[in-house]
């Protein structure tokens, strides 16, 4: 478990039944049933190699009675009764956001979802503002030199008002340092942006104007 994974396990619920989709290796879900913080777990994966790594993890701890293991696209199939607590962690925010939408769960307020995008944070954000999911936490790590951010959702039915930027650095709290790493990974990825719509051919003379004032607006955000 390195800080990603444990900033993920330290944001979550004490819960019945959590799912981890995309569990590869399985480490999330093993601490989380094996400390209790979900009484059981679904391990899901769409591949056959990472479900099996996963398995492997789930016998090595003698979990198999507590995690069931599950080959599986997202969360196709998985029983919105059986599940309180999702975790996704480690994929694209758009793919997260399928998954999600997805799901007859997700749009369910009784139920949980801990997200940790690898990339494309602000397309996940975008989807959760708009489609009534309200985020009550979003915190950052940074594991082997490289920041990330966590979010614990909520599905409340009520569509989002935000800012442009929020949708690159949610509401996050910039007083620590592995927060403000998080903001400078946002920042480079919107200046090279910036530089390339500046240098192409083509009238996105708006875009690039749109661009520029998201990096001042996340600029102020980091300084408050
Ligand atoms: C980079 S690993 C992340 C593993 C772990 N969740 C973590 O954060 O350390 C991504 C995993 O997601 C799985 N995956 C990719 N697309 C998926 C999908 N649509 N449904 C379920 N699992 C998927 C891959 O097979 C892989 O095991």
């Amino acid at each position: 478990m390195d800080q990603r994974l444990t900033l993920i396990k330290e944001m979550a619920r004490p819960c019945r039944c959590g799912a981890d989709i995309g569990t590869d290796h399985g480490y999330l879900i093993c601490s989380l049933v094996e400390e209790g913080i979900a009484q059981r777990g679904i391990a899901a994966d769409i591949n056959a190699m990472p479900l099996d790594k996963a398995r492997q993890e789930v016998i090595r701890r003698g979990l198999e009675e507590r995690i069931q293991l599950v080959l599986t696209d997202g969360l196709t199939g998985i029983d919105p009764e059986e599940v309180d607590e999702v975790f996704i962690a480690g994929m694209g925010g758009d793919l997260m956001a399928q998954i999600l939408d997805r799901w007859p769960g997700s749009r369910r307020s009784d139920k949980v979802f801990c997200l940790q995008p690898m990339s494309k944070g602000e397309h996940l954000r975008r989807f959760l503002f708009q489609e009534g999911f309200y985020v009550e936490e979003e915190k950052c790590c940074v594991a082997a030199g490289r920041p990330y951010s966590v979010m614990r959702v909520i599905y409340t039915g009520r569509r989002e008002a935000h800012l442009p930027e929020e949708e690159y650095v949610g509401k996050i709290d910039f007083s620590t340092d592995e927060a403000e790493a998080y903001g400078k990974k946002v920042l480079a990825a919107l200046e090279k942006r910036r530089k390339g719509l500046a240098q192409g051919t083509g009238d996105r003379m708006g875009e690039l104007q749109e661009t520029e004032a998201l990096i001042q607006a996340v600029k102020r955000r980091m300084e408050q």
